[in-house]
C-alpha cells in the first residue's frame, strides 16, 4: 500500500499553489512536509482529504484513484485528516465529537440496525468502546463529557487527532498539530504519535516546529513556492545546500536545530531514524 501523487498541480484563479508534484508516500513511515508559508503544504493535504479539488494530475491510494471521489468516499477508502485551525464541534462533548465520526460510514447500513435493534447496541457498544479507547491513548478519559469547546487549546489539538483516529484510517493527514502547543505539551504530541506509527500506516505531519519534525520523521518532503525543492530523511535535508538556502535559514541554525532534536530523542527514549522498514 502507497499514497501517491502523481503530477499533482493545483490552481487558484490565476495563482498556481502545487506545480507538478509527484511523491510515494510508504506506509510504516512518518513522513514530513515542510516549507514556507504559502508553500503549498495545506493544498496537499486539503486535495488528499477531497477538501479540494485537484486541478491536474492524480492522487492514488494502494493502486486506487482517490481524487475526483467526493469528501466522504475518501474518508470511507482511509484517509482521515487533522486541520490547521482546529475544527470541533465546540457544543458537543469530547466523547460525542468521537462518536459522530461514524455516521457517515453507517448511512448505507442504517436499516439493518433500525430493523435489528440487537445488532444496533452491539454497533453502538462497540462504536463507545474504540471512542473510549481513543480518549484513553490520549489521556482525555477525564473529559469525556466536557463541551469540547470547554477543553484547554492542547487538550482540544489532541482530541482532533484522536477523532481522526477513530475509524483506523490507513492514512493520518496532520496539518501543524503542533501549532500552539507549549514545550510540554509538543513532547508529549511527539511521543503519542511515535507510538501511533504502524506497518499498514502511511502518516503524513504538516509542521513548522523542525525539532519536532527532525526527531519525528523518517522522510521529509520540502515544498518551496508550490513546487517540490527536495525530498529525503531528516540527515539529508538538513545537509542539502538548497533547503537551506531556500528555507532553514543559516548554517548556524541547523546546527541548533539538530542537536536539540538529539536531545529531544535521547530524552523520549525514541530510536535514531531508521531506514525503511
Ligand atoms: N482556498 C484558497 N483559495 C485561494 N487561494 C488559496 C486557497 N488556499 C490556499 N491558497 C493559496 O495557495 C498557496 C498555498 O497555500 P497553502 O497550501 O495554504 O500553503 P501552506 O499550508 O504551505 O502555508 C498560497 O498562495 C495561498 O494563498
Ligand atoms: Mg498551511
Amino acid at each position: 500500500m502507497t499514497l501517491v501523487f502523481d503530477h499533482l498541480r493545483k490552481q487558484y484563479g490565476s495563482n498556481v499553489a502545487i506545480d507538478d508534484v509527484s511523491v510515494t508516500f510508504e506506509p510504516g513511515l512518518i513522513h514530513g512536509i515542510i516549507g514556507p508559508n504559502g508553500a503549498g503544504k495545506s493544498t496537499l493535504i486539503n486535495m488528499t482529504a477531497g477538501s479540494y479539488t485537484v486541478s491536474a494530475g492524480r492522487i492514488v491510494l494502494d493502486g486506487k484513484q482517490v481524487s475526483g471521489l467526493k469528501k466522504h468516499e475518501i474518508a470511507n477508502s482511509g484517509i482521515a485528516r487533522t486541520y490547521q485551525n482546529i475544527r470541533l464541534f465546540d457544543q458537543m462533548t469530547a466523547l460525542e465529537n468521537l462518536e459522530v465520526c461514524f455516521y457517515p460510514e453507517d448511512a448505507g447500513r442504517s436499516v439493518k440496525e433500525v430493523l435489528w435493534p440487537p445488532y444496533a447496541r452491539a454497533r453502538s457498544k462497540e462504536r463507545r468502546r474504540i471512542c473510549m479507547e481513543k480518549l484513553a491513548f490520549f489521556d482525555l478519559q477525564g473529559w469525556r463529557d466536557e463541551d469540547a469547546g470547554n477543553l484547554p487549546y492542547g487538550r482540544q489539538r489532541m482530541l482532533e487527532i484522536a477523532r481522526a483516529l477513530v475509524r483506523d484510517p490507513r492514512v493520518l493527514l496532520l496539518d501543524e498539530p503542533a501549532a500552539g502547543l507549549n514545550h510540554l505539551e509538543t513532547a508529549e504530541l511527539t511521543a503519542k504519535l511515535s507510538a501511533l506509527k504502524a506497518p499498514d500506516r502511511i502518516m503524513i505531519i504538516v509542521e513548522h516546529d523542525m525539532d519536532l519534525v527532525m526527531t519525528l520523521c523518517d522522510r521529509i518532503v520540502v515544498m518551496h513556492h508550490g513546487k517540490l525543492l527536495f525530498q529525503g530523511t531528516p540527515a539529508e535535508v538538513q545537509a542539502s545546500a538548497d533547503v537551506q538556502h531556500a528555507y532553514l535559514g543559516t548554517a548556524n541554525d541547523i546546527d541548533e536545530i539538530k542537536s536539540a532534536a538529539e536531545d529531544r530523542r535521547l530524552k523520549l527514549g525514541l530510536r535514531a531514524h531508521r531506514g525503511a522498514s
